[in-house]
Formats: structure tokens, C-alpha cells, sequence
């Protein structure tokens, strides 16, 4: 009985994780700037959600939410930088490719209707760049200028 009602819901696990990259399918992936997104999905999964939360819902005691509201950044001068700097990023222990991935996926993944026409995706050399300068404490006051700007707005 017991090991029934596991099987069930190890396959019930298991259809959700399987189901989860086609949310991004029928999208131009490729010229997004991820390569793979199933490798994107599964270092978000290991790497960002326990703060930010699988739907990218984020969670006011610990991150704000991707969902909806992190293209805004494209959108503003200095935006592009932040989120190659912001802490959770900069310091991930992904490499420089595969965090640039990441990072297309979760602009595209979380908000396509607010991402900026043309935004060029992020690449491993300008990641590199910029997660070599992360951002410590000045991270909180940095995010809030940004968002006090009149171009933050959807
Ligand atoms: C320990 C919790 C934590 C983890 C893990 C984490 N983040 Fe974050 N993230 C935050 C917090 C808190 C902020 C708000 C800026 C700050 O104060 O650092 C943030 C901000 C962001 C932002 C900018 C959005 C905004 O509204 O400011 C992005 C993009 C982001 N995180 C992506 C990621 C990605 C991608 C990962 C995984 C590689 C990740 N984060 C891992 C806590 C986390």
C-alpha cells in the first residue's frame, strides 16, 4: 500500500519535472541564448529555486519574484549589469556559460512580456565580465534605485 502510494506519487513527481523544459517549447530558444533548456531548467532547480521558488513565485522572506517582473531590468540603463551581478548570480558555482544560459532562460522563462525588444542575450564573456565585480550589501540599495527609476515600469 505504502510503496503504491509512493510509486504513484514518484510518477505524479515524476510527469511535473518531465513536463516542466515544454513550457518553454515552441519559443526560439537557440537565438535566445539557451542552448539547452532542459540543462537551464535543472540548474535553476539546483541552484536558484530554493530561494526564488520553482514558478520563479519568489518568496517575501527570502527573494523577490522572477515571475512577471524580472525583464523590467532589460528595459533600464543599467539593468543589464545588475542582474549579472546581483549575488545570487555572480557568486553561483555555475560556469560562466552555462550561468549566461541560466540567465536567458530565466528572463524568457519568467517574463517574456516585459523583456525589451531586441535585448541581446547575455553571453559567457560578458558574465564573466561582470560577476568578476558582484554585488555584496550594496546589492538591496542598488536593486531600489533601479526600480525608483520612471523607465522600471512596466
Ligand atoms: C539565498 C537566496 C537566493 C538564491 C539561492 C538566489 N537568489 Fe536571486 N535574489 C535573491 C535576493 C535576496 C535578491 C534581491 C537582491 C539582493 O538583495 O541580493 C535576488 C535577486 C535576483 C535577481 C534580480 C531580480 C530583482 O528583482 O532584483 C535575479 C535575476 C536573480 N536573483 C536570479 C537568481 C538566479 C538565476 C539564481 C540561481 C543561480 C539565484 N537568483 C539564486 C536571493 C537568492
Amino acid at each position: 500500500m505504502v510503496l503504491t502510494a509512493l510509486a504513484v506519487g514518484l510518477l505524479a513527481a515524476g510527469v511535473a519535472v518531465a513536463a516542466e523544459p515544454d513550457a518553454y517549447a515552441g519559443t526560439n530558444a537557440a537565438a535566445r541564448g539557451v542552448a539547452d533548456p532542459t540543462r537551464a531548467w535543472r540548474n535553476y532547480a539546483l541552484n536558484c529555486q530554493g530561494c526564488h521558488r520553482s514558478d520563479g513565485a519568489g518568496d517575501p522572506d527570502s527573494a523577490p519574484a522572477l515571475a512577471g517582473h524580472i525583464a523590467v531590468f532589460t528595459r533600464m540603463e543599467g539593468g543589464r549589469a545588475y542582474l549579472g551581478r546581483v549575488p545570487g548570480v555572480a557568486t553561483s558555482p555555475l560556469a560562466d556559460d552555462e550561468l549566461a544560459e541560466l540567465l536567458n532562460w530565466v528572463l524568457w522563462r519568467f517574463d517574456p512580456e516585459h523583456m525589451s525588444a531586441g535585448f541581446p542575450p547575455y553571453g559567457a564573456d560578458e558574465i564573466g565580465r561582470l560577476r568578476r565585480s558582484p554585488l555584496r550589501t550594496e546589492a538591496a540599495t542598488t536593486r531600489a534605485a533601479l526600480l525608483a527609476r520612471s523607465d522600471a515600469r512596466p
